[in-house]
């Protein structure tokens, strides 16, 4: 089996283009694909500022920072993908866009050992595998934000994923990326959403019903409990809508209340207040 080499992302949003920074880091040819070219230079200088952000850092040299850009390239059309290994899709978490972007994957993709992996924080891998004819090549490979930052992968197998795709993709996340790999089964939410989305609802829910304010909410896990940030925070930066997404999906599984989201997160999202993102959420951002 030939090592992974060309890798191809679908989406370049904030987990999109996380993922292909740390792809090209890693020495790996990366093709990177948007819906239209507004969306890809958006999605280029995320990733370019993100390098940017890493060579200030001292993370990275120039030398570095210039090889890695030059082993990005940007295209609007999948048909493009026909020579990648190893292709992870991270457009928005929607299950009809992903389904249509899986079955394109699936015709434009020739090697018939290429991995398609979803970075899907809650839609069951099983119903991604379904929609290409070739389930047994399907996985998923969950980064976390900022993947330049944060160490883990979910690697989520179906019940359809071959033995070969498992193996591959876990070496491909942990010795070609870096990353530290925990399996989850292929249940919504996996292992982290699932106890992460409760915890982010019930501070959602704190804030509405007037028990304490944002900032002291926030405060009371970071200063209280050492998290990295508070809740609240951490909503703003995974996106209140991605948020909403992820607890749908959990709550469409599972009918649990405690995945339900509250009146006050679809009234941000209806508003279009998305968090860090759009500069506003529970907190303001300067953008
Ligand atoms: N891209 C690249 N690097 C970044 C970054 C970004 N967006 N944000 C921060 N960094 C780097 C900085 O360059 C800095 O590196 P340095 O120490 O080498 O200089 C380091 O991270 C720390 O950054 P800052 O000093 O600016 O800020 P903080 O110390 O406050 O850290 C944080 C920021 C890394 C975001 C930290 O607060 C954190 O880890 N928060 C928790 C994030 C988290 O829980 N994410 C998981 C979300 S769930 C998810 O993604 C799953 C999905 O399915 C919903």
């Amino acid at each position: 089996m030939s090592e992974i080499r060309r890798v191809g992302v679908v989406g370049a949003g904030l987990m999109g283009s996380g993922i292909a920074e740390v792809c090209a880091r890693a020495g790996l040819d990366v093709l990177v694909n948007e819906i239209n070219d507004e969306t890809l230079r958006a999605g280029k200088e995320r990733i370019e500022g993100s390098l940017a952000r890493a060579v200030r850092s001292g993370k990275l040299s120039e030398a570095e920072r210039d090889e890695a850009l030059a082993r990005i390239r940007y295209v609007t059309e999948l048909t493009e993908f026909t020579d990648r290994q190893f292709v992870v899709e991270a457009v928005a978490e929607d299950e009809e866009i992903k389904t249509q972007v899986f079955t394109a994957l699936d015709k434009a993709v020739e090697d018939p050992d290429a991995i398609i992996a979803s970075n899907t924080s809650s839609i069951p891998i099983m119903k991604l595998a379904m929609a290409t004819s070739r389930p047994g090549n399907v996985i998923g490979v969950h980064f976390f934000n900022p993947v330049p930052v944060l160490k883990l992968v979910e690697l989520i197998p179906s019940l359809l994923s071959s033995e070969q795709t498992q193996q591959r993709a876990e070496a491909f996340a942990s010795d070609t990326l870096g990353k530290t790999v925990v399996r989850s089964q292929d249940r919504a939410g996996f292992v982290v959403n699932a106890l992460l989305i409760p915890y982010l609802l019930s501070a959602i829910r704190m804030l509405e019903s007037g028990f304490a304010s944002a900032e002291d909410i926030d405060n009371g896990m970071v200063l209280g409990c050492a998290h990295p940030m508070g809740p609240l925070a951490l909503a703003d930066l995974i996106g209140l809508d991605t948020t909403k997404a992820v607890a749908d999906s959990m709550y469409a599984e599972f009918k649990e209340p405690l995945y339900s989201a509250p009146p006050l997160l679809l009234r941000m999202v209806d508003a279009g207040l998305l968090g860090k993102k759009s500069g506003r959420g529970f907190h303001e951002y300067q953008r």
